[in-house]
């Protein structure tokens, strides 16, 4: 049997990641509370209750466990509608609390990612027209002067919005998130004034930091015709392409947002990423059906992953690049180990490509509540009782670690947790 590591480079960054709203609990003051106490919205009218219980402490228990485990970074975000609950009011407890979170994992050598908005609102924010309003990201810029006054002395990696596509196409256009909305011309302006707030946000930080880095972490999908050679196949493909993949990303290269249908100018967005944070789950095979107009006549198929693709895409803008989430929803851990296993080798492959892959956040910690799924969906390395909020150490804890604690995978462990992929990763 072959023995062999493939090892990482040195100083990559090991970590998992985390969202506010998703393990903070008792979140009462932002869209998705309200959203979660809206019959229907969620799955089995979930709600996030206590969530991780976060907000009660047990975020510590949790980021030692990730620290025992051989992490060395965690991603984070803030909550906004904790830090302003009121438009003119700052809550310097609750900021107080980022900087307790930041500061802890400083002092245990963990670099911390922060994110200023994870899909989440706050009321005032959303009853004032949310990012349909232009005025939004002026507002975002002073909220994120804010935080990075309070936590720039312990971060200085930092991500504006997470996937800002998801968070269009599913709140303005397939109705999942808040405010459940299908008009293309609101998902374009708030798409428009998205890119605006993470511009202005990007020269708040450097203004306050300049060694800063900042990005973007965008849900990549790897949408290709199911059949190349298929002109109707290829067209819708493309369209969703462009649509959710490059536009965002590209108007942050050339100041234009381009929405195949409407061109937007926002020249001040030209140049403001320092990394590519690339978000990746699963891989999608685009066939054209003619009743799907709303996905632009193309219907979805997923096969097996295409991570590569993702990093080759994230490539192309020729900056550092993270992995800022990647991860199964699997309650049983059955297919975890060992997607977690071929996703990493495949960065792997990127890296030995010189490609500059910094570091891999594994979507997530412990379970926690996955918006408009509840508490159908887990993603955790850690399992949780939501009622009892007991921790259950998954295999995927012992798979990941062994992988953080050697830099790398080794043959050891592929045949100890994968063996079904033990030959495809190390030939004789
Ligand atoms: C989001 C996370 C979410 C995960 C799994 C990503 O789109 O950023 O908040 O929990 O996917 O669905």
């Amino acid at each position: 049997m072959p023995e062999a590591t493939f090892h990482f480079p040195r100083g990559f960054l090991w970590g998992t990641a985390t969202a506010s709203h998703q393990v903070e609990g008792n979140n009462t003051n932002n869209n998705w509370y309200r959203w979660e106490n809206t019959p229907g919205k969620i799955i089995n009218d979930n709600k996030s209750g206590l969530a991780c219980d976060w907000w009660g402490g047990r975020w510590k228990e949790d980021l030692q466990r990730a620290k025992n485990s051989g992490q060395n970074a965690h991603r984070l975000s803030v909550e906004w509608s904790s830090i302003q609950p009121t438009p003119d009011a700052w809550d310097e407890e609750a900021l107080e609390k980022y900087v307790e979170i930041v500061r802890w994992l400083h002092k245990n050598q963990m670099t911390a990612m922060v994110t200023l908005h994870h899909f989440s609102d706050p009321l005032w924010l959303v009853d004032q027209g949310g990012w349909e309003n232009d005025e939004t990201p002026a507002l975002f810029a002073r909220f994120t002067r804010k935080v990075v006054t309070a936590l720039k002395e312990y971060v200085s990696l930092w991500i504006t919005v997470n996937e800002p596509n998801v968070y269009v196409m599913a709140g303005w256009v397939a109705r999942a998130f808040p405010p459940g909305k299908s008009n293309l011309r609101l998902a374009a302006n708030v798409c428009a004034n998205l890119v605006r707030g993470h511009a202005a946000a990007y020269r708040v930080i450097h203004e306050l930091q300049p060694e800063a880095q900042v990005g973007v972490a965008m849900n990549y999908r790897s949408l290709k015709p199911a059949r190349a050679w298929n002109l109707l196949d290829r067209l819708p493909a493309s369209i969703q392409n462009q649509l959710f993949n490059n536009a965002f990303q590209n108007t942050l290269v050339e100041g234009t947002l381009n929405l195949v249908f409407k061109k937007i100018n926002i020249p001040e967005a030209a140049k403001t990423q320092d990394f590519i944070g690339l978000n990746y789950y699963s891989r999608d095979l685009v066939k054209f059906d003619l009743a799907r107009p709303g996905t632009m006549f193309g219907k979805n198929e997923y096969p097996k992953d295409a991570l590569l693709d993702g990093l080759k895409w994230a490539h192309k803008f020729d900056l550092p690049i993270i992995i800022t989430e990647n991860g199964v929803e699997d309650d049983k851990d059955a297919l975890r180990p060992r997607y977690t296993i071929e996703h990493l080798h495949q960065v792997w492959r990127a890296c030995n490509f010189n490609w500059r892959i910094k570091g891999y956040f594994h979507w997530s910690l412990v379970d926690n509540f996955e918006w408009e799924r509840g508490w159908s969906q887990r993603f955790g390395l850690w399992g949780l009782e939501v009622d009892t909020q007991k921790r259950i150490r998954r295999t995927s804890v012992d798979v990941y670690e062994t992988i953080c604690k050697e830099n790398g995978i080794s043959s050891e462990m592929v045949s100890k947790f994968a063996p079904e992929i033990f030959d495809t990763l190390f030939p004789s």
